[in-house]
């Protein structure tokens, strides 16, 4: 009988940790090619984002006493200006360095290897589609229009909070942003990013009133083929419904 010391977890953990030597030590793939930091999409429709309201603030030892995954919203739509608020929260621009930026949550090396896309269904000022957020610029393009809640929630094994949220958040990771540099050991990296863009996001939700959930369980390829990436170079690895909640 197989035990779990002979899956890929346990594998991996045990050959991505790094001691005084093996941190020198190259695997033998040869160079790897470093994709640029940002993503955008020239050709599509862009949406400007209005720069978030920075005063309306709670404390933040109260927003993270209330902070609480929550999985069951309103048919009410949230406002473009508090998804600008949310996104902001996410991935904003805090800081010019000489040759990057620095952004509201942490990235292993300022590599930023997750982009986010979202699936809006719900949003004044803001038609139903599957759009990209262009950190870099600040604003939204537009992928595809039409109400992408039912294939979403299929592909997120039926979790109702999917469709029925107003935004669907989706995240994916372009490995070679990390890779390049970590080898091996950027997995860990990358989920640890998107941990913190995630916590962000909750942080941010709960200041504005608002219900979010992250959500793991999905079928990769399907959420993948709904935002159009290839899944091999980028790749879906993190999902949160946001909608409002009763109170
Ligand atoms: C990595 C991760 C994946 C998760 N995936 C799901 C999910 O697929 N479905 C779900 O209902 N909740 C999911 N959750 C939410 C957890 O169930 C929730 O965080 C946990 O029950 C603790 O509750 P709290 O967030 O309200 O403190 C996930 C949370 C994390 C951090």
């Amino acid at each position: 009988m197989k035990s779990y010391k002979d899956g890929i977890a346990y594998h991996y953990l045990k050959q991505t940790k790094y001691d005084s030597t093996s941190i020198r030590r190259r695997e033998d793939f040869g160079p790897i090619p470093r994709p640029p930091v940002y993503k955008h999409y020239p050709d599509l429709p862009r949406i400007n984002l209005p720069r978030p309201d920075f005063e309306k603030t709670e404390s933040l030892w109260s927003i993270l006493n209330q902070r609480r995954s929550r999985r069951r919203y309103t048919s009410e739509p949230i406002s473009i200006e508090m998804l600008a608020g949310l996104l902001w929260a996410t991935q904003g621009i805090t800081l010019q360095a000489p040759d990057y930026q620095f952004r509201t949550a942490p990235s292993a090396g300022a590599l930023y290897p997750v982009e986010t896309y979202l699936s809006i269904h719900r949003v004044s000022d803001l038609r139903q589609g599957i759009y990209h957020f262009n950190v870099f610029d600040f604003v939204l393009e537009e992928i595809s229009q039409g109400n992408f809640a039912d294939p979403l929630r299929r592909a997120a094994m039926d979790q109702g909070m999917v469709a029925m949220g107003a935004v669907l958040f989706i995240w994916t990771a372009i490995w070679l942003r990390s890779m390049w540099k970590y080898r091996d050991r950027c997995i860990r990296y990358i989920f640890m990013d998107s941990g913190h863009i995630a916590e962000n996001l909750q942080l941010a939700a709960t200041a504005l009133n608002l219900g979010c959930c992250p959500i793991g369980a999905f079928y990769d390829q399907d959420i993948n083929e709904v935002i159009k990436v290839d899944g091999e170079e980028e790749t879906t690895i993190y999902l949160a419904a946001v909608g409002k909640v009763s109170t």
